[in-house]
């Protein structure tokens, strides 16, 4: 019999056609994202799940899938599975990391430049009908010799770190394991304080986790430049979002490019969503035609290599092996 598979995701129909040669498949049918509640209806039969890295995957949702043995994001961040839970069932949790570092790493940099030659500003005095720098509010930056602060030196980090030196930034890196990889070796480490008092751009590349959450916060932000700018691709609770707002709103930072938020989507009165020194985007990291398509690809040929027994190339809870031999 084939294993039962809830998809959570829009797919393609030839990646749907590749789930179900091997799976009995059941689709989410809503709009957008499933809620909590639609995932508790479900997966009672489910053997395996496919879904975004912002589906709420919690205990109870966990609970509620008794034969559960894979969850496989389609996304590097897994900070949407009760990962403990998951792993003390002996659930199988699968990413795909690697595949989109460089859209990540390409948007980053086309935020920071966005922010150094003030882009949508100029952008929007066109369209209103005006020319020249003359009347423009202010002239932008060079990135030549400004400081990068790139806190998390993982995959993405470095493809940050490699860009940014083609554009003769300085780089310097905070991480929670201190030496840079070989192949980011330019880059020098700081305590976070004096990555934060120092640089002129500070860009996000972490988890989230209990460690990281809040990561950048009031007084994360104190610490900074009055012309320093705040970057952030990775999660939105990374950074204290009400201090964040405080800090802008009283210029105690120069500005922030956002492509993540505490609350997705982004409620239609938060204030990130209009002050000037501030641009934001809907998520869209790892969005290209390309970097989709291999996200996917890994994303299946994860959830099906676990439902074959298999251990499937990106597993983030490999502890989940561990507590499925001692049961068997
Ligand atoms: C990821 O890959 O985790 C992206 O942020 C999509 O959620």
């Amino acid at each position: 019999m084939q294993p039962r598979v809830f998809v959570a995701l829009r797919l393609a129909p030839d990646a749907f056609a590749r789930v179900e040669d091997a799976c009995a498949v059941t689709r989410f049918d809503g709009r957008g994202i499933p809620t909590k509640q639609d995932l508790l209806s479900s997966l009672a039969d489910a053997e395996g799940l496919l879904g975004s890295a912002i589906t709420p995957i919690d205990a109870d949702v966990i609970a509620s899938a008794p034969r559960l043995r894979v969850i496989s994001n389609f996304g590097v961040g897994f900070d949407n599975v009760d990962l403990a839970v998951a792993t003390e069932r002996g659930i199988l949790v699968c990413n795909t990391p690697g595949v989109l570092s460089d859209a990540v790493a390409d948007l980053t940099l086309g935020l920071i430049i966005s922010l150094a030659r003030r882009l949508p500003e100029a952008e929007r005095f066109v369209r209103e009908g005006n020319w020249g720098t003359g009347r423009m509010v202010d002239l932008g930056v060079d990135l030549k010799s400004k400081t990068l602060g790139i806190i998390g030196l993982g995959r993405i980090g470095r493809a940050v770190a490699k860009r940014a030196q083609a554009f003769d930034m300085e780089t310097v890196f905070h991480d929670q394991f201190r030496d840079p990889p070989p192949d980011a070796s330019f880059c020098r480490y700081r305590e976070l304080v004096g990555l934060l008092r120092e640089s002129d751009f500070v860009t996000l590349h972490v988890n989230l986790s209990a460690e990281t959450r809040h990561l950048i916060d009031a007084r994360a932000l104190s610490l900074m430049k009055p012309q320093a700018y705040l970057i952030n691709t990775s999660r939105g609770p990374v950074i204290d979002q009400p201090a964040l707002v405080a800090a802008l709103q009283a210029g105690r930072i120069a500005g922030a490019a956002l492509d993540v938020f505490e609350r997705e989507p982004l409620p239609a009165d938060d204030p990130l969503g209009s002050l000037p020194n501030v641009i934001a985007l809907p998520h869209i990291g790892s969005a290209t035609r390309e970097t989709r398509a291999a996200m996917l690809n890994l994303a299946i040929d994860n959830l099906l290599a676990a439902l074959r027994g298999e251990v499937p190339a990106c597993v983030v809870n490999p502890q989940a092996l561990e507590v499925r031999e001692a049961r068997s």
